[in-house]
């Protein structure tokens, strides 16, 4: 699919997260040349950032398998033994939302990464007992939005730990550049920057607005995606100056009209505009504070001077 197309399979097709993709280029040429799986990998970082992406690059570089699954699906220890067992030495295993595995799956996990064996209770009560089932090595690569949700000994058995970051516009536009490449499209430099600029530092942002973008171009029958219907599409899809959507306003004005900007608790912010805490953490918090628009105090989230100054309000009491 277009989808899967859109994913670059070399590192060094892989735009931006320099640091990253430095560090883990000097991994796996080191574990190849030992002839060894690379050793575990924890990826964290907001969504959209391109944790998958980079995994399935990792298995391609090391010239591996591609296995995937996420952490709330792999319900029971004999279902994680299923997928071990049938690796093939080597292979790379990526687990998204690595958090959320069952806390009876994890501990079946730690003998797995750490001397590549499974302990299997079978049965219960007196008959029950314990088989042990070697694996073949492998490499896990996990994946979580913060590597704060982890257990300790869960984080401690990846030896590989890369956090990544929202991207710079240069980066983001060379990816709205490819992506249109890949889409047979032509986008003018102006309007790409300006795609990049409002993406949330998100590449998943970029791709998904250059497409309804291109819609309304094509529409209009535009040969190449011009800056003014670039503004036009990014206004009718509700996003704004700054790259904020309705989600990023709701939180905000939320803060400032019921709580004169804070301090506020994020519990309290969420049931105030009707969305999950969680997503509010994950999703739309990172980007808000990366940006300066709000502050973290131990006694709850404040707005900053410079998120009044975005909406043109005065602070209460200025
Ligand atoms: N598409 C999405 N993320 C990308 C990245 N980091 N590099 C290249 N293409 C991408």
């Amino acid at each position: 699919t277009i989808e899967l197309s859109l994913r670059p399979t070399k590192l060094n097709q892989y735009i931006g997260q320099h640091k990253v993709k430095d560090n883990l280029s000097i991994f796996i040429q080191a574990a190849k040349m030992r002839e060894e799986p690379l050793d575990h990998v924890l990826l964290y970082g907001p969504p959209g950032l391109g944790k998958t992406t980079l995994a399935a690059i990792i298995a391609n570089e090391m010239g591996v398998n591609f296995r995937s699954t996420s952490g709330p699906v792999i319900e029971r220890a004999g279902d994680l033994a299923a997928i071990l067992s049938s690796l093939e030495p080597g292979d790379v295993l990526f687990i998204d939302e690595v958090h959320r595995l069952p806390r009876s799956v994890e501990e079946v996990l730690y003998p797995a990464m750490e001397d590549f064996f499974l302990d299997i209770v079978i049965g219960n009560g007196p008959s029950a007992r314990s088989v042990r089932i070697d694996l073949p090595p492998f490499t896990l690569i996990g994946a979580t939005t913060r590597s704060g949700l982890l257990t300790a000994p869960l984080r401690d058995r990846f030896g590989v730990l890369s956090r990544l970051e929202f991207y710079e516009v240069k980066d983001l536009c060379s990816i709205v550049e490819r992506t249109a490449e890949i889409f047979n499209t032509t986008i003018t430099k102006e309007a790409a920057i300006e795609v990049a600029r409002r993406s949330r530092g998100t590449p998943r942002i970029a791709n998904r607005l250059l497409k309804r973008i291109r819609d309304i171009s094509q529409v209009k029958g535009e040969t190449e995606i011009s800056l003014q219907t670039t503004n036009i599409a990014l206004e009718m899809l509700q996003v704004d100056d700054a790259g904020l959507d309705h989600i990023d306003h709701k939180i905000l004005k939320g803060m400032i009209d019921g709580f004169q900007g804070g301090p506020v608790g994020l519990d309290t912010i969420a049931a105030t505009i009707g969305e999950e805490s969680q997503t509010i953490e994950d999703v739309y918090e990172p980007y808000l504070l990366q940006v300066g628009f709000i502050q973290r105090t131990p006694r709850g989230r404040i707005v900053t001077p410079k998120a009044y100054q975005h909406f043109g309000l005065k602070r209460h009491g200025e």
